[in-house]
């Protein structure tokens, strides 16, 4: 076990935003309904190719729990996570605690955070959180990420994704036709959360994702895994 390192670093006005909707989004995951299951399943059958010692960069980690199983038993040698949310971070401590190598959380604004951030990373990943930034703020995020995993490092993204010529009104209206595979959710529980979807997700078409990958410097874009709504594709970037 190693000690965990928790750095504060600034956060915006939507931190408390997503410290209320923490408990839901907890449900949604135990629950399957995003198909945690099977993408981090695909995020560890990539992190087997990574050399022993990688550094990994978990953005907007949550409470890292889907993050830590996949990369047990790895030769992990640091995890950086960080988040807005102080009640998932104090989660996501205890589940980092086994991971080797050294361990650090930082509590704050991801976007602003890699506008400073100089500590190069073999691998970024981001879990169903870019969707929250607009077109342009997500090419900026990826032009940072872009520059910290350098030419031989991957960013990989879990990401809101349109369907070829869906717009985001498209994509909604597949959304909102889930709700019976909320069935565990109450009503109350159903609005709140697809309120929170309807007024915070931008998802992109895959030919956008391609486009933002390439104008941030990544050549390479590949798909390696798609939920079982098609509502959520992950994709690897490289140079
Ligand atoms: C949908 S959850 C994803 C958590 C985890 N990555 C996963 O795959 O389950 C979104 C997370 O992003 C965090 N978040 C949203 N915007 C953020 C930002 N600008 N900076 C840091 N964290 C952010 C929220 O606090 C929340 O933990």
């Amino acid at each position: 076990m190693t000690a965990v390192t928790k750095i504060e670093v600034a956060a915006n006005s939507s931190a408390r935003l997503f410290q209320d909707m923490w408990g839901i989004y907890r449900k949604v995951v135990d629950n399957n309904c995003l198909n945690h299951r099977e993408a981090y399943a695909a995020l560890r059958q990539l992190l087997r190719h990574q050399r022993p010692g990688f550094t990994f960069l978990d953005i907007a980690c949550g409470d890292a729990s889907f993050s830590a199983a996949a990369l047990a038993g790895l030769p992990l040698g640091r995890y950086i996570g960080i988040d807005l949310s102080l009640p998932a971070l104090d989660a996501a401590a205890a589940n980092i605690a086994d991971l080797p190598g050294a361990s650090e959380l930082r509590h704050g604004d991801f976007a602003e955070w890699l506008t400073v951030c100089e500590e190069p990373v073999d691998l970024a990943w981001i879990g169903l959180s870019l969707h929250h930034l607009p077109f342009e703020r997500k090419l900026e995020t990826m032009r940072h990420l872009r520059r910290l995993v350098g030419p031989a490092g991957t960013l990989l993204i879990y990401e809101n994704t349109c369907r070829t010529l869906e717009s985001r009104a498209g994509w909604m209206k597949r959304w909102d036709r889930q709700r019976k595979d909320f069935s565990a959710f109450s009503g109350l529980e159903w609005l709140l959360l697809t309120t929170h979807v309807h007024s915070m997700d931008h998802p992109e078409t895959v030919s956008a994702w391609r486009e933002i990958g390439h104008r941030a410097g990544f050549d390479h874009m590949r798909e390696h895994y798609r939920s079982s709504s098609d509502l959520f594709r992950l994709f690897s970037f490289s140079a």
